[in-house]
Order: C-alpha cells, then structure tokens, then sequence
C-alpha cells in the first residue's frame, strides 16, 4: 500500500515538474526574451533603430524565390533588434519547434486528443517521399485520388462529361463548410484570373437563403453539386445536400440522374454512399488531414476544376517549396519561424490581443477570412499539451479586410486608438490587371506602401503644429486641434511582398502562414490540430432544434434561452 502511494506521489510530483518545465512563462529563454525587452526595447521607436543602424532593412529582410519571381518578407518596421531577434531565435529552439516540426514530417501522431498524424504536407508531397503511418505508404493513396481528379477536371472541363440532357457542365456548387469551404472559397477567388473551368458557387450556412440564392441563378441540366464534409455528418452541409438534391430532382425528375450531378468528397465514404453518391464520384481523404488545412486534399476538387488541374498541381507545388524550407532551413532564415516568433513577442511581451491581416489585393478578398479559422481554430486552446491551464495568452484573434478598403474602416484605429494591433501588409508587385497603364496598381502599392510607413512614423506635435501653422490657423485654434492631429507612431509591421498571384505564388503563401501556426502552437504548448471548442454548441443546437419544432414552453435552460426561445416561438406562430 505504501509503494503504491508513493508511486502515485512521485508520478504526480514528475508530472507536475514537467508541466512547469513546459510552461512557456517559466521558461528560461522567455524570461530572458521578456527582461531583455522590458529593459531595453520597449520604450524605443522604431524608427531610432532605422536611424542607428543603416543595415536595418537588409538585415530583418529574407527572400524566397519561386518560379514566378521572389517573395520580400521586410520584418524591418518590427519591434526586433539583433538582440531581441537572437532571443526570439533561441526560444524557438528551446521550445523544442525542431523536433516538433521533425515529428510532423515523420508522421508521429502529434494530434494527440484525436490520435491522428498531422499530415496535409503528404498531400503536396511532390518529392513523392514515402511517409509512413501505421506502417503503410500513404503515397500512393494521395497519388490514386490526385490522378482521379484530374481525370474528373479534364472530363468536366472538355465537356465529355455532361449532365442529364446531355450538356456541358457550366456551373459547381461546392456545398460544405468551415475547412470544407473556406480554403476552395479563398483559392478559387484568388485565382479567378486563371479561370479555365466553369463557375464555381459556394453553399455554406445552414440559412436557407444562402442554398436558395445560389440555385435561383442556376439551371440543373448544366450544375454540378459538390459536398464536400470531411465527417459527412456536419449537419449545416448534410441539410444543403439534402436541400440541393430536392430543388434538382424537382427539375430533372429522375433520380438516376443524380449521379452525374453530385460528387461527393469525404473521408467517411459509407455516409456519402448511404447519402446517394454513387462510389465512382467518391473523391476520399484521411483522418490525418484536419479540415483547415485540406483544400490540399480533394476538399480541392472545386478549385482544380475551376482553374484546371495543371494549376492545381502548381498550387501544391508552391506549397510544397515552402515545405522544403521550412524543414531545411536555419532558425534565423526560416520564414515561418520567424513570422511566428514575432507573432509571439508582441502577443507574450507586449500584450498585443489581435493580429490584422491586410491583403492589397481584391482577389485576395477572403484570405483573412480563411486564416481567421486556420489560426483561431488551432490555437484558440487554453490547457497545454500536458493538460494544464496555460497563465500566458495563446492566439490572437485574427481579422482583416483587403486594402484599401480597410483604410477607409478600421485603420484610424490602428493608427491612433489605444491598443497595439500587429499587422500583415501583403500585396503583389504585379497585377493581373493593369488597366489604364497600370495606374489602379500604382494606387494601391502606393497605399500600401503609405500604410505602414505612417504607422511607424506617426506625425509629432512639432510636425503637427507646423503643419496648422502653414496652413494658415489662429494659435487658439492649433491649441485646441493640436491633441487630435498628433500619430505616436511605432507601430509593427510586417510587409510581404509577392511577385504577382499566381498558382505556385499563392500555394506558398497559404503554406507560411500554415506553418507560422504550427510554430506558435509548439511555442504555447497547445494542440493546435483538434477543435474540441466547437463542438459543445453543436450538441446543444442538436437539444434546442426539436424544442423549436414542439409547441411545449420550453423550460430546460438557463433563463434568459428559455425567454429566447419562448420570444421566438410566440413571434413565429
Ligand atoms: O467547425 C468545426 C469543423 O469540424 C471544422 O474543423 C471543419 O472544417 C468543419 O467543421 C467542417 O467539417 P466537415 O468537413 O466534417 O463537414
């Protein structure tokens, strides 16, 4: 009885001791990171540390050539110095971001609360290098689906394979949601350019008005349904199946013709098949692809028909050479690394609560969007990797809108209301549409150009009174307006630089900012891959449903859903 105690003592007294070994604020390199910069950074502007130091910009910039062109990554407008950067470098390496990034490539099942290997990198693999879980090759599954999608794309894009009257497929609706729609969303608007299939439509929200929209404009003899749920039981996806499988039967009549207008991709093919896709339009992916990261997977089926396979396969290969660098190189030279250990000074030292993301470009209209959920659903966990609540912050909340039109909503309040808002200014050097000579571009790089630099340099008062001087106002006036005109300036920035959007250009984007995720989860010690968080509002909307449906009073809740739901049903009678 004694040994068995003690046993059960020292488990807990190790089990303890490696919680707190794991904690990030009893981490040595962070402690060390934080005295470091509350001593001697926090206080400095920016732009005294352009000033002593002319090699800022080459210094805090890396490059990554693509076959389009080179990226510019300009980390030079962050509150970095050599030291503070040298500090943030070797935090990434005593948290461990190595190994833990080795044990993804290897395949170890790193999603451990759903005992899963965390694999889309498998699924842009273009080496083709074995990888091994439970043993077997995944490669040549990846492989098998790859090639029937692209047999599909071809069929639908030359039009040999056609609908129920025997003509051409003109419009797909990818019916899915979260990562069953996000990613093919993004993807497809951003490279609306290289269109070369037909339209693509999306159906996400189980609000009937978004199924119901989309299919007014649509006519069934021409429309392909794709739905697309990596479970095949999430229940917004399964009710717009069932939905657009009613409004096609209604035209086309005959339910054997069902199977030339849905395909199905999942990884639950029993339910696709018990749902009435026929096996042959099954389109499969594994567990080991989470759902934000599978427009890699066929969860990409309605971006390769509407860009054509040949730039899907382009789309992995940008990914996949973002793969290739971030497994090889250097801490310091490692883009992900860096764009998330930046992500974690100001989040962990400086306080910082959200991360904007701003896109100088209108085809990349939903790609804060798309990383709202790649970000927040992997890192918005509050227990670490050994179970304890966590006593740092974890992930920011991410949001943003394209430039410029953000400037003209939200961006007064970066520049002078009172929080510290991190943001990425991402645009291409060139556009796909350089109308009237070009003069739209020039526009908006010079915005975005603009944008940061006047967040770093703010405007002084001097400046500021100078500037009412000039312009000819009363002393009285300048003393009362003179608060108001004043920018302090010094706000972080990072500035991506693409060469143009393009297929491999946007592929490798997506993969930095996956991996940036990555690290900043090792970095907090959370399992970034489960999303056990949505799930509990899911069970409860599965309780309320029938409760609506029912003319009872509704008791069971708390009191304020009991009136809610008691104000509804009144109201809706
Ligand atoms: O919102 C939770 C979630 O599980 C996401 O992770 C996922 O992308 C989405 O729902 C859709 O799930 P499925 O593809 O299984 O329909």
């Amino acid at each position: 009885m004694i040994g068995y105690l003690s046993d059960v003592l020292s488990n807990l007294f190790i089990g303890e001791s490696k919680n707190e070994a794991m904690s990030l604020t009893k981490d040595d390199a962070f402690i060390e990171l934080k005295r470091h910069v509350e001593a001697n950074e926090k206080d400095v502007q920016l732009l005294e540390w352009f000033e002593k130091d002319p090699t800022r910009f080459e210094k805090f910039t890396r490059h990554f050539p693509t076959p389009d062109g080179d990226f510019l990554f300009d980390f030079s407008k962050n509150r970095i110095t050599d030291e503070s950067f040298q500090l943030l470098m070797k935090l990434a390496k005593s948290r461990g971001v190595e190994e833990s990034r080795n044990a993804m490539f290897s395949a170890e099942k790193i999603n451990f609360t759903e005992n899963r290997a965390v694999l889309h990198i498998a699924l842009r693999n273009r080496a083709n290098r074995p990888i091994h879980v439970d043993g077997k090759d995944v490669m040549p599954d990846v492989n098998r689906v790859l090639a029937h999608m692209k047999e599909f794309c071809n069929e639908i894009i030359s039009g040999s394979w056609t609908g129920y009257t025997g003509k051409k497929i003109t419009d797909v609706v990818n019916i899915g949601i979260g990562g069953s729609d996000l990613g093919p969303l993004m993807v497809t608007e951003s490279l609306k350019h290289y269109q070369n299939g037909p339209n693509v439509h999306f159906v996400s929200n189980v609000d009937g008005t978004h199924v119901a929209e989309v299919t007014k404009k649509l006519n069934a003899e021409t429309t392909l349904f794709i739905i697309a749920s990596k479970t095949f039981t999430t229940q917004e996806t399964i009710t717009n199946a069932e939905t657009a499988k009613e409004w096609f039967l209604s035209k086309a009549g005959d339910p054997s013709a069902v199977a030339k207008h849905f395909v199905a991709l999942s990884t639950n093919v029993p339910k696709a098949v018990e749902f009435g896709i026929d096996e042959k339009n099954m389109f499969e992916f594994w567990d080991w692809v989470g759902g934000r990261y599978s427009l890699w997977s066929a969860i990409g089926l309605s971006i390769a028909v509407h860009i054509g396979f040949d730039n899907y396969e382009k789309l992995l290969d940008g990914a996949f050479a973002v793969d290739e660098h971030f497994v090889n190189a250097p801490l310091e030279k490692n883009i992900p690394v860096i764009l998330a250990m930046i992500g974690v000074l100001y989040n962990n030292v400086y306080g910082a609560e959200t991360h904007a993301l701003l896109p100088y470009d209108q085809y990349m209209h939903r790609f804060a969007a798309y990383f709202q959920q790649g970000d927040m659903e992997s890192n918005g966990k509050f227990v670490t990797r050994h179970g304890t609540r966590v006593d740092y912050s974890t992930g920011p909340i991410v949001w943003g809108e394209p430039g410029t039109n953000g400037q003209h909503a939200f961006y007064q309040l970066i520049h002078q209301g009172t929080r510290l808002i991190p943001a990425d200014f991402i645009a291409p050097v060139k556009t796909l549409n350089p109308i009237r000579n070009g003069l739209h571009h020039q526009i908006l790089l010079a915005n975005f150009l603009a944008q940061s630099e006047a967040l770093m340099k703010g405007k002084t008062k001097e400046v500021a009174e100078s500037e009412l001087k000039a312009a000819g106002m009363s002393s009285e006036s300048i003393e009362k307006i003179l608060p108001h005109k004043v920018f302090e300036g010094n706000k972080p920035t990072t500035s991506i630089v693409l060469p143009v959007v393009t297929p491999f250009t946007l592929g490798s984007l997506i993969a930095f900012y996956e991996h940036k995720i990555f690290v900043q989860g090792i970095i907090w010690d959370i399992c970034s891959f489960d999303q056990w968080g949505v799930e509990l509002g899911k069970q409860l909307a599965k309780v309320i449903q029938p409760e609506l449906a029912s003319s009872d009073n509704v008791t069971s809740h708390d009191a304020s859903t009991n009136g809610l739901i008691a104000f509804i049903k009144k109201n809706n009678a």
